[in-house]
């Protein structure tokens, strides 16, 4: 077995989580990072909704990888060092091992003790693979630590996570990837498109409630993470089509007037009032191969379903 390891560059800074959560909820339209989804079973709940067949970005991004594997190795190359953002369970990337015979992979995530379980598992399945996990929160920085090799980086950015930045986040995200690619790297990114709002209300609200349950899980995470005494029961999901700026956005709506308090504060929620925890931003292709070039990426080559609800593209560090 090749020499693997695990580091933590993430440790939790309470004081910094408390503050972006008291701002978030005492602001005038109460907001919560869409990161806080991520707690323990927010992260399994998630990989169930990423099974749900309403949630059509994950089987047509894997429909597209494996119609076009051949290809997209031809683009990225082989015998990369493949850089995994938001791994979660790693399975994506697991699937790409054969074409691309990656020579180390470094799966970076948030959630460290859900990205501990799934790279013990890959170990013993790709024992071949040198593969260097990182537990950090890569959305405002991307500083590498030095066991991640630094030629032929290629960076992984599956299920169309670029969508839950906003376009100005987004477009700085890739700049900071673009700049952490070094000269021979690239990106692999899948990117939802826009289509037809009923497919969008399915996937972002489905039958057996599984996202609706992802997002009140929210609540749980708050009352550990800030002492808030949130109910789920008070609350619903509520996921609405915000057609100008071209995204789905998720609200938890209190079902009641509600007064949630915590050691440094106290809010009351009338009812029907709502606290915004998720943007998924849908993009046409134009707009979005846009955004890579004004990041400094070039030579895009890309590939698509026969419906055109999903696109993968390779991009090239320039
Ligand atoms: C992680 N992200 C790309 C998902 C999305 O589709 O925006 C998160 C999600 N939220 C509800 N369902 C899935």
């Amino acid at each position: 077995m090749l020499q693997s390891g695990f580091i933590q560059i993430y440790h939790k800074n309470t004081n910094a989580i408390c503050a972006e959560l008291n701002a978030g909820l005492l602001a005038p339209q109460a907001c919560i990072s869409p990161k806080f989804l991520y707690d323990g079973l927010g992260s399994k709940l998630f990989a169930a909704i990423c099974e749900l067949p309403e949630y059509y970005p994950t089987r047509t991004e894997a429909l597209i990888f494996e119609q076009y594997r051949a290809e997209i190795a031809r683009s990225t190359g082989r015998g990369s060092t493949l850089i995994d953002l938001g791994a979660g369970n790693c399975e994506k990337a697991a699937s790409l091992f054969s074409a691309l015979q990656p020579v180390q992979y470094v799966p970076v995530d948030i959630s460290v003790d859900f990205l501990r379980e799934a790279v013990e598992c890959l170990r013993y399945r790709y024992p071949q693979i040198r593969v260097t996990a990182l537990g950090m929160d890569f959305s405002s920085a991307l500083e590498l630590p030095d066991a991640v090799r630094s030629d032929k980086r290629l960076f992984f950015y599956p299920g169309s996570s670029i969508g839950n930045f906003t376009p100005e986040e987004a477009a700085a995200f890739l700049g900071r990837v673009r700049d952490a690619c070094r000269a021979d790297g690239g990106l692999l990114i899948g990117v939802d498109l826009i289509k037809d709002e009923g497919l969008l209300y399915e996937a972002y609200d489905d039958a057996i409630g599984l996202t609706a349950a992802f997002n009140l899980n929210m609540l749980q995470h708050l009352n550990r993470l800030l002492g808030t005494n949130f109910k789920p029961r008070d609350w619903r999901h509520v996921c609405q089509f915000n057609a100008s700026e071209s995204r789905i956005e998720l609200h938890l709506e209190a079902l009641r007037s509600v007064t949630v308090t915590w050691d440094d504060g106290e809010r009351r929620f009338s009812q029907g009032e709502r606290i915004h925890t998720e943007n998924s931003y849908k993009y046409t292709p134009e707009k979005f191969l846009q955004l890579l070039e004004r990041a400094g990426f070039a030579h895009v080559n890309r590939w698509s379903d026969p419906h055109g609800w999903f696109m993968l593209c390779h991009a090239q560090a320039v």
